[in-house]
């Protein structure tokens, strides 16, 4: 799938129209296959900037690039037949401006062939989210806990409780009036959450916001057990690959040090048998 490929059966105004049906389901991908088992199940795959901490082993989402989510971006492209998959927009891409922010937009979709942007911020991106639609950048937005202002927040903490939930609401309808098509709501109370969900006419899309919004994200590393660094209390995990694949390789490298692998099953003789006669 490229930029000059046939129109995709999702685009961001299905997402949008789901608004208060069956809940959406989303995941992160970063490669082909994972894409394809995502593309099974999902309707959208994201291809998210954490990608610099769990494949590149990166200490925050700060250092991720525009090469990066292009290259990782193309690849999920190609796994995708049904899920729509959207772009994390990296740290430094689009907070200097509109026409910042249109330029790597515009570069995403053209040389990955997405149709969807992701970014993140409320109000205060409200501008340039408005820009990005009315010049055919579909955007789906990010609010509460947003990783790449980790320094500014303090950490990665809850957002939104008590004196904070209003400031969260005002960045929830500020992207919805800019033109979002659905919004990423991260760690903030489930209460709130609901509320937010209730107010908008977009999808909310939570991840640690509790069941109450229009669908769910996790990142897909994360649910599978491969990525163990972190373990925030949001991630439900639904199986420990990490497990499986570590006794796999234990065991390859036990086979190896016997010599025990390559057995005869996996070698090539030197000479082929002679062929028997046909039956
Ligand atoms: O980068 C990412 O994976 C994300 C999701 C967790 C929402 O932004």
């Amino acid at each position: 799938m490229s930029a000059t490929s046939p129109l995709r059966s999702v685009l961001p105004p299905d997402i949008r129209a789901r608004k208060g049906s069956t809940p959406l389901v989303v995941l992160t991908a970063y490669t082909t296959p994972i894409a394809r088992l995502v593309d099974s199940h999902c309707d959208i795959a994201l291809v998210g900037d954490s990608v610099g901490m769990v494949l590149h082993g990166m200490t925050s989402t700060l250092g991720v690039t525009m090469e990066m989510m292009i290259l990782h971006g193309r690849s999920v492209v190609k796994g995708c037949q049904k899920a729509m998959p959207v772009i994390d927009m990296p740290f430094g891409s689009y907070e200097e401006g509109p026409a910042q922010a249109y330029r790597n937009a515009a570069r995403l979709m053209s040389e990955t062939g997405a149709p969807a942007v992701k970014l993140e911020g409320g109000t205060h991106m409200a501008e340039t989210i408005a820009f990005l639609v009315q010049r055919g950048v579909p955007v789906m937005a990010h609010i509460g806990l947003t990783p790449q202002s980790v320094n500014t927040l303090g950490g990665y903490k809850v957002v939104g409780r008590e004196g904070e939930a209003q400031k969260v609401m005002d960045d929830a309808l500020a992207v919805e009036q800019a033109g979002a098509f659905s919004v990423v709501l991260e760690k903030i109370p489930m209460g709130l959450a609901g509320r937010i969900t209730q107010s908008l006419t977009i999808p909310t899309i939570g991840i640690g916001a509790g069941a109450n919004c229009d669908g769910q994200v996790l990142v897909v590393d994360d649910m599978l057990g491969m990525f163990t660094e972190f373990r925030p209390k949001f991630v439900k995990r639904y199986a420990d690959l990490g497990h499986l694949a570590d006794q796999a390789i234990a065991a390859y490298a036990a086979e190896v040090r016997s010599r025990a692998f390559p057995s005869l099953d996996h070698s090539f003789a030197d000479v082929l048998p002679p062929k028997g006669p046909k039956s």
